[in-house]
């Protein structure tokens, strides 16, 4: 009754949505169902994706109807008729965003001339990213997988047309790099609206993510746009937004550890699902139902749940959340992603996240009231035990590095180097003895840049899936470079200052060396190649093999757009204005200091 009464507030706004007064994924087309099962199961598309983004173009029911009317076992062409005949084109309940760019006011620090080029054409390049909801374009009684927002967002690209909870926090630092101000107050106000209504941020604007959240970014996101403007009234507004996802995080994900004759309280990614994730249904279909090993009902409960945690934790997927941890003659990816333990793993990400968080809420409730400070004294006194947890638990002196920790061994993953453990240093949450090993902090993630040309790997293992090797994601070298900035500081000299440009320069190198060889050009600068016949990509991950290659594995092809790239990119250039683009039709090398 009061989602009602909310929903009645905002007016016709959310008429014509599946899913208005629903808090959970519900749709009998979108969520969970025989429709869904028979139309994911044909195959009709090579991504499981695109059927759960068509709006319908008839009313639901009619849809229903005409679904049941093709009987118990309809052959592929009669389920491919009755899509086209009742669904719109996926992602037209969208429209482009008409952003105005004005001109980069850095620009002309940039020394490098063709890197200068290419920063202009990506400081442009939001206005092929930015979008807005328009509902109206549904007919009456239509539905769609949207959660509709208000306000105008970016979307990284590609097959993720709405917009995304963590790679949000990479676009709306590009964005604010590029001045568009407003656009990352956009952003963050639908963030705002969707933890009202929901009690915590889902995975992205699509209905079938309203049974998980993402990495906690919302509070740096609040905190990147209050440094950038220190805007007093947008921090009271943002506060008990805030202050409601933390208790999601809290009350949904907490685990009570013992160890040592003390208790501590740390998180994880847990997500309750046992069904297929909409959107990858046939993946998920096959994962669990396609092998001998896994039988029971229990058993498939777990795995479902396991494979929307590991959506989840953005890392998707990753030996992290796996038992097993390499392929070999017998062992397929698949079997692989069986193994998934996800809810059983302590990130150290996500704790890191988290105490950021309570700390940010803790500074921020302390600055907006003047009496009464017991909010500022719970989140001080929150971050204090997340931070003796973090180093009881998660912190390794020997190996001077964080790793993630196994609820079922209670024990660390020392023996898994993951560029994860750099959250702590990018957000300050170091536990006082870590303060000692500072001059070694780095060295498995220096180890692990020394073995590649290219950017920083997420871990170490090589298995198929996207956030192992050899993949590298851009938000991971921005953690990475701050995080050397960081310890630079508190270390009072610069030790990390040139281990950290040369990730710059490798991170530059290969978004720019990538996108030229897919047909980037920059007018009067550099040439289009003769071989090519796009106009350049910029990729969602690389390869750490090389300066040229993008990322691939995973469970779809690799994405171009995109969004987090791009703020990367721009963040970088900011901070680094005498990066020279490197020559990408021969070897270019940035060997370690
Ligand atoms: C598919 O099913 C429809 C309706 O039952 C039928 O008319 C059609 O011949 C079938 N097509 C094929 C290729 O089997
Ligand atoms: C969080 O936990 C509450 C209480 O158990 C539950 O009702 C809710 O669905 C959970 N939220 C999510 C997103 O799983
Ligand atoms: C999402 O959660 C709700 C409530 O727990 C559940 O009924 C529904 O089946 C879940 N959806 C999926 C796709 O698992
Ligand atoms: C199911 O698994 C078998 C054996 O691993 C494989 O050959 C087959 O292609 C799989 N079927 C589907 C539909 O993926
Ligand atoms: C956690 O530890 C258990 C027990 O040693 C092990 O079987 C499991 O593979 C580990 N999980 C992960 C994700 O490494
Ligand atoms: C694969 O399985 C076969 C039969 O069980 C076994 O003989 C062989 O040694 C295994 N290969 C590897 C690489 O484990
Ligand atoms: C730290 O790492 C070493 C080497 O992997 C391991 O032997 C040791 O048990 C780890 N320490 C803790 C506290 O887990
Ligand atoms: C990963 O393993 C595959 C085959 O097992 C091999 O071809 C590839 O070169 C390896 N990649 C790396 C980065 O070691
Ligand atoms: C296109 O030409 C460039 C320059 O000669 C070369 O480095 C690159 O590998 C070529 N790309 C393809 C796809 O052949």
């Amino acid at each position: 009754m009061k989602n009602f009464v909310l929903f009645a507030s905002l007016g016709t706004f959310f008429l014509g949505q599946a899913c208005a007064e629903s808090l959970y994924c519900d749709s009998p087309i979108y969520c969970e169902g025989p429709l869904l099962k028979t139309v994911q199961l044909a195959q009709l598309f090579p991504d499981s994706k695109t059927f759960v983004d068509m709006p319908t173009t008839q009313p639901v029911d009619q849809v229903l109807e005409a679904f049941h009317a093709l009987g118990d076992q309809p052959n592929k062409t009669s389920l491919q008729e009755f899509v086209k005949g009742h669904f719109g084109e996926a992602g037209s309940e969208m429209e482009p965003y008409d952003v105005t760019i004005g001109s980069l006011n850095w620009l002309d620090t940039i020394k490098d001339t063709t890197y200068r080029g290419w920063v202009d054409i990506l400081h442009h390049a939001w206005t092929n990213l930015a979008f807005k909801f328009n509902t109206d374009t549904l007919c009456k009684g239509c539905v769609s997988s949207t959660l509709p927002v208000e306000r105008p967002f970016v979307v990284p690209g590609g097959r993720f047309r709405e917009f995304y909870y963590w790679d949000s926090y990479f676009v709306i630092e590009g964005l604010l790099q590029s001045g568009l101000n407003d656009l990352a107050l956009d952003m963050i106000e639908n963030f705002f609206d969707l933890v009202e209504r929901y009690g915590f941020m889902p995975n992205g604007a699509r209905i079938y993510y309203l049974n998980r959240s993402q990495p906690p970014f919302l509070a740096e996101m609040v905190h990147l746009y209050y440094q950038k403007t220190k805007d007093n009234q947008f921090l009271k507004k943002a506060l008990p937004v805030l202050d409601k996802e933390y208790q999601f995080w809290r009350k949904n994900t907490t685990v009570t550890i013992r160890q040592g004759g003390k208790k501590y309280k740390l998180n994880r990614y847990i997500v309750n699902n046992h069904s297929p994730r909409p959107e990858s249904y046939v993946e998920d279909y096959k994962t669990v139902y396609n092998n001998t090993q896994i039988t029971t009902q229990q058993q498939q409960d777990d795995l479902f749940s396991d494979l929307a945690a590991g959506a989840e934790s953005g890392w998707d997927y990753t030996s992290r959340w796996t038992k097993i941890k390499e392929t070999d003659g017998n062992i397929t990816s698949t079997d692989i992603l069986r193994s998934l333990d996800t809810h059983n793993v302590i990130p150290i990400d996500l704790n890191a996240l988290l105490w950021s968080m309570e700390t940010h809420l803790a500074d921020w409730h302390a600055h907006t009231t003047t009496k009464n400070n017991k909010d500022a004294s719970y989140y001080r006194s929150q971050a204090k035990h997340r931070l003796d947890a973090l180093d009881a638990l998660l912190w390794n002196e020997t190996q001077a590095s964080f790793f993630d920790y196994n609820l079922t061994s209670h024990a660390q993953t020392s023996d898994e180097y993951t560029s994860a453990s750099l959250f702590p240093f990018w957000l300050g949450a170091v536990p006082a003895r870590v303060h000692r090993s500072l001059d070694r902090v780095f060295d498995l993630t220096r180890r692990s840049l020394a073995k590649y040309p290219g950017i920083l790997t997420s871990t170490d293992r090589n298995t198929t899936m996207q956030w192992d090797l050899p993949n590298g994601w851009p938000p991971l070298q921005y953690v990475a470079i701050q995080a050397m900035h960081n310890v630079d500081a508190w270390l009072k000299e610069a030790k990390y200052k040139d281990l950290a440009k040369v990730l710059a320069k490798r991170m530059s190198a290969s978004a720019f060396c990538s996108w030229y060889l897919t047909g980037g050009s920059i007018p009067g600068e550099l040439n289009k190649l003769d071989n090519t016949t796009d106009q350049g990509h910029m990729f969602e991950k690389f390869d750490v093999r090389s300066l040229t290659a993008s990322g691939f594995g995973g469970e779809y092809t690799v994405q171009v757009g995109f969004g987090w790239t791009n703020g990367v990119v721009l963040w970088i250039m900011n901070n680094y204005n005498d990066l020279v683009a490197p020559d990408c039709t021969s070897s270019s090398i940035y060997p370690l200091p």
